[in-house]
């Protein structure tokens, strides 16, 4: 193999990269020379006692990391590849709870309280109720003529959505949005407040919604969790906190993304647009997704020695997952820089290689953007940029924290 062409001191999951763009000339060129890379990184510096991480960009790699718990763990937090300053093993400790940051067999547990809640079936239940808020969102964005569609159309239905299946009042949404902010884009300093803060604040009143449900039984997800037993043991207070941080959290910055980063892409492909209104192709929402790839990574930590596409791998070692780089292999997608609202089969990994972890809202989200794009294409079929966007500084998210539009 020969030696990649990556500057020296090039870091992929530097916040300042994704800032500015995904990388996906340094994706392509690994994908081709080194398809699993020793990013160095200053000992210590992203919250892990180590100098570095292995980046992984081809598709079949992120599958096979992505199938084999066994071999690669989640325990050591999957979620963040670089953490902010100050957070300390016992953060780390903490949020071994979550079920993301469990393994199997206990994960299995875990999950099997809540993936009723998310089955193709639950989640059709929610079409029609949806489907209005989506409509509602979006006439009331129009009748502004102009804004930041963000704000105005891109947050708002995954957080309703969401709000309405936890069982969070829609009135409290808004702290649950600003909460999920500071959680996932804790890069940005736009959003303040440090995560650990909103962590403690986010717990404490899933705290309250607990105590609130035990009195008053309702049919939403807080209440499942609540009386969820695991052999015969109710949550643990943290367990149950961080579940509903999870939840909270997870659907909303991701699918805010994929819409934003959706309609961006429509804008920049008119031929598309007029596709779209003209035939709205089911396809349409999966291209959306491996376009976006919201999460650009997950990282993983081998539990012992193995090899990965050629590549030594040894026992401690954290290994990344780029979503963004396996969503563009040209192996498995046929002009991947072609954005294609007909491509099919596409069987991107925006939610996750299909292990253990696989992303438990991608329904959920599916129907989100179905919808969301109906209404845009129903209520301002002219809808036009007004500005560049404003991306979102994080070492994982490939965020667009603001785009100015004119809806009609
Ligand atoms: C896990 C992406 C929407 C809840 C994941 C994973 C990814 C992902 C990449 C990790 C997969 C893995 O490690 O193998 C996305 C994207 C979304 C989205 C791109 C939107 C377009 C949602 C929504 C929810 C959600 C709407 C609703 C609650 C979760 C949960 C997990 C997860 C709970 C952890 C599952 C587990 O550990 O078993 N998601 N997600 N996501 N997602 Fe999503």
């Amino acid at each position: 193999m020969t030696e990649p062409r990556i500057p020296v001191g090039f870091d992929f999951t530097d916040p300042a990269v994704l800032e500015r763009r995904v990388p996906r000339e340094e994706f392509a060129e690994l994908r081709r020379t080194a398809p699993v890379w020793w990013n160095v990184q200053p000992r210590g510096s992203a919250g892990f006692d180590d100098d570095g991480y292995w980046v992984v960009t081809r598709y079949a790699d992120v599958m096979a990391v992505s199938r084999d718990s066994d071999t690669y763990s989640t325990r050591e937090n999957t979620a963040i590849a670089r953490f902010q300053p100050g957070t300390t093993r016992a953060d780390l400790e903490m949020q071994r709870v979550i079920m993301l940051n469990v393994d199997p067999p206990e994960h299995t547990k875990l999950r099997a309280i809540v993936s009723r809640g998310f089955t193709p079936r639950a989640i059709n239940a929610l079409r029609g109720s949806l489907a209005e808020r989506a409509e509602r969102i979006v006439r009331d964005a129009a009748v502004r003529g102009t804004g930041d569609f963000v704000a105005d159309v891109a947050c708002e239905l995954p957080l309703q959505a969401i709000a309405e299946l936890i069982g969070v009042p829609q009135h409290h949404r808004r702290k649950v949005f600003d909460w999920s902010n500071q959680l996932i884009g804790y890069d940005d300093p736009a959003y303040g407040v440090d995560p650990l803060t909103a962590a403690a604040e986010l717990l404490a009143y899933a705290m309250e919604m607990a105590n609130e449900r035990q009195l008053n039984p309702s049919d939403d997800l807080v209440t499942k969790l609540v009386n969820a037993q695991i052999d015969g043991e109710h949550l643990t207070t943290d367990e149950f906190g961080f579940f509903v941080m999870l939840l909270a959290v997870a659907g909303n910055e991701t699918t805010r993304n994929a819409i934003t980063h959706g309609m961006l892409a429509f804008l920049e492909h008119p031929e598309q647009w007029e596709l779209f209104k003209a035939e709205r192709p089911r396809s349409a929402v999966e291209e959306i997704i491996r376009w976006a790839t919201p999460v650009n990574v997950f990282q993983r930590t081998a539990l012992v020695d193995t090899t990965l596409g050629g590549q030594a791998i040894s026992a401690g070692q954290r290994v990344a997952l780029f979503y963004g780089s396996a969503n563009f292999d040209e192996s498995v997608f046929e002009e991947p820089e072609r954005f294609d609202i007909t491509r099919s089969p596409n069987p991107h990994l925006g939610f996750g290689g299909s292990g253990a972890h696989f992303c438990l809202g991608a329904n959920l989200a599916r129907l989100e953007i179905e919808l969301i794009f109906h209404s845009i294409a129903d209520h301002m079929p002219d809808i036009r940029k007004v500005a560049e966007p404003r991306r979102l500084r994080s070492g994982w998210i490939n965020g667009i924290r603001e785009m100015p539009v004119r809806y009609r």
